[in-house]
């Protein structure tokens, strides 16, 4: 049931609850939904609405535009399991579009159990965040200010060399998350970067993987993409444990391998009697994109104090951490922001929010 790559040891360890002996930290941990709004602070600062619809996790401080500052000063509660974490995640949203050119929402349900972490078997639409760091003292957290983007809303195509391993699909054979037994966007035939084009009979995940370098000096970017790099050799595959090798001289300082799941409930839209007469994948991201491509992540830095440093040279593996505090799902789903763009993005709609197609 587990990724191959995953180090046994870490499992073992985390499964008795505790330390990971060898000192890596791979961090698992649900967060329930903050927010589905049509806004972005990062690439439409202050723009109310935004292009697209996001889905967006973490703390209650996420809003149309949000300074260089330390929200975790500035949030009061998080829907994060861990409750030092006020950062903010978000993705688009996925679609369901219907033969007669209606679209839905794809619900997104929880995550498996894993390392005892009940939490996230739980949540009701978020997802889960891993941070990882391959030992004490091999990665620096990132400071009050630092946000960053993975991916690129605008692409259609597929890239000129595969970044499969930067954001994939994966394409469940049966209930209960059958098939998956490769690292995330690494199983040659159910990982695909492009949305899978036939039913996937237990539903679709998302990874999305951030760069694992950094320049050392710049919270953000223009293009909120080149202070941070992947390594030289490209986006280092998920294993659990490493951040990757030889960080480009540009961005030599290593920073925690950051990791998205998604997890789409689309076994409602399985029968391809309702798919678009085309006999294309009905599925759309709510950038309008169907081909998948265009899948991307956000991310503001949020962790309270030196708290994500400690995690990191914790030797943590799971949902738990020593001296890490945590909160219920109950506790979780109360905290909340209100929605700015007042606009229907529930049921059926006759086009994807913010976009007439
Ligand atoms: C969002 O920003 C507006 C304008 O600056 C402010 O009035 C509001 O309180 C902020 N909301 C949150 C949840 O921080
Ligand atoms: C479009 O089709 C779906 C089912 O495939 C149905 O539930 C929905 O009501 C239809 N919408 C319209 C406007 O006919």
């Amino acid at each position: 049931m587990l990724w191959s790559l995953l180090p046994l040891a870490a499992v073992a360890s985390a499964q008795t609850g505790g330390l990971n002996g060898r000192g890596s930290t791979m961090l698992r941990f649900g967060c329930e939904q903050v927010v589905i709004d049509r806004i972005d602070p990062l690439v439409n600062p202050g723009a109310v609405p935004s292009p697209h619809l996001h889905q967006v996790v973490g703390g209650n401080a996420f809003n149309a535009s949000m300074p260089e500052a330390d929200i975790a000063e500035l949030a009061t509660c998080t829907t994060c399991s861990f409750a030092e974490d006020f950062s903010n995640y978000w993705t688009a949203n996925m679609y369901f579009k219907a033969r007669n050119g209606s679209f839905k929402r794809v619900p997104q349900v929880a995550n498996r159990l894993l390392f005892n972490d009940r939490f996230t078997t739980k949540t009701r639409g978020g997802f889960v965040v891993y941070y990882v760091s391959p030992g004490k003292g091999q990665v620096t957290a990132f400071r009050p200010g630092f946000r960053m983007l993975v991916g690129d809303a605008n692409r259609r195509t597929a890239p000129a060399k595969s970044l499969k391993s930067q954001t994939c699909f994966r394409c469940f054979t049966g209930p209960n998350f059958q098939g998956d037994n490769a690292a995330p966007c690494a199983d040659a035939r159910l990982d695909t970067e492009a949305l899978p084009t036939g039913p996937c009979l237990g539903g679709i995940r998302s990874n999305i993987l951030y760069p694992t370098c950094w320049d050392g000096k710049n919270l953000d970017s223009p293009d909120h993409h080149s202070h941070v790099a992947y390594p030289t050799a490209g986006p280092q595959t998920f294993t659990g444990s490493s951040v990757g090798n030889g960080c480009p001289t540009t961005h030599p300082v290593k920073i925690p391998q950051i990791m998205l799941e998604i997890t789409w409930d689309t076994t409602a839209f399985n029968n391809k009697a309702e798919w678009p007469e085309d006999g294309i994948q009905p599925f759309y991201l709510s950038t309008g994109d169907r081909t998948g491509y265009g899948q991307h992540g956000d991310y503001v830095f949020g962790w309270k104090g030196d708290s994500l440093q400690r995690a990191m040279d914790g030797g943590c593996t799971g949902a738990s951490c020593r001296d890490l505090k945590t909160i219920s799902n109950e506790e979780a789903v109360k905290c909340s922001v209100p929605e700015l763009v007042k606009e229907k993005w529930e049921g059926w709609l006759n086009a994807l929010p913010g976009l007439e197609m």
